[in-house]
């Protein structure tokens, strides 16, 4: 069994983690480019921990022109066994108001400008993405979650918009009549690429608005987000302390595979 080292997307709001101890900056080089930031790598609770910003420094980079793939690769070259996303969403339901945090357990792909493989010409894959979520990942930070006393759903369905724009009233409401429970910018191609790269990968969406659909709320302002994003960003904090206090140390094989995901995707022929 190999050593488990817990990978921390932050997205809006979150561009460090304030527990993280002997903390070094590690900038690994990329055949894919530059990723976001230099990553962070340093313990918690005994536990490595690699913390990457996921929009930079500053919050440069719009969702479109994150390069996912570059990030995911050194998250991969730094040893990251398990990765949890963090990002800012709208909600669809009215049961998950803002504050609320969804441990996602699907995705509904819309974007359309993102490198979104690290394979192709030469190399072809094609991973699964029927159950895009490491379920014992899932299941820990379900746990780590009813710990510390957060509001938060078992499962929904993300969808992922290009952005930067929010959605029109009419694409809201089609995406609520779909089902989908929030809505984001940064997810996908995230979790096709830490599939790829076969690390197990698992999304808090920590409900920010309800987007435009909600006759009762305004349509959704970046005013809005900031407003309930200092708080999210504290609880999010505090879900991974307790996340990193009671990690396995050992990593324990994904009981869907996402771990092991090249086994059984290769169709290009492997020299012998
Ligand atoms: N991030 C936070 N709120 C959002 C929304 N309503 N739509 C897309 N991305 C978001």
């Amino acid at each position: 069994m190999s050593k488990a080292v817990l990978g921390i997307i932050g997205g809006s709001g979150i561009y460090d983690l304030p527990g993280l101890e002997n903390v070094r900056e590690e900038s690994i080089a990329s055949p894919w480019g530059e990723p976001s930031a230099p990553l962070r790598r340093g313990e918690m609770a005994g536990l490595p921990i690699v913390f990457l910003p996921r929009h930079g420094k500053g919050h440069a980079l719009s969702p479109s022109d994150i390069n996912y793939r570059a990030n995911i690769d050194v998250l991969k070259r730094a040893g990251v066994t398990d990765l949890v996303a963090l990002s800012a969403c709208g909600s669809f339901k009215e049961e998950l108001p803002p504050g609320t945090f969804v441990l996602v357990d699907q995705f509904v792909d819309r974007t359309h400008r993102r490198e979104s493989s690290f394979f192709g010409k030469g190399c072809v894959a094609h991973v699964s993405m029927a159950h895009p979520v490491s379920p014992r990942l899932l299941a820990h930070l379900g746990a780590a979650a009813e710990a510390v006393g957060i509001a938060f759903a078992r499962g929904g369905t993300y969808l992922c918009m290009e952005g930067p724009q929010f959605s029109s009233l009419a694409e809201s409401l089609t995406y609520k009549a779909q089902g989908c429970s929030v809505i984001g910018m940064t997810n996908m191609p995230e979790a096709k690429l830490a599939r790829e790269a076969e690390i197990c990968y698992a999304s808090v969406a920590m409900v920010t608005d309800f987007d435009c659909w909600h006759p009762g709320h305004d349509a959704v302002t970046v005013q809005d987000i900031i407003r309930v994003l200092n708080s999210n960003a504290e609880k999010a904090k505090a879900l991974v302390a307790r996340l990193a206090h009671d990690f396995p140390r050992e990593h324990e094989p994904c009981p869907i595979g996402s771990d092991r995901a090249l086994d059984t995707a290769l169709i290009t022929a492997v020299e012998a």
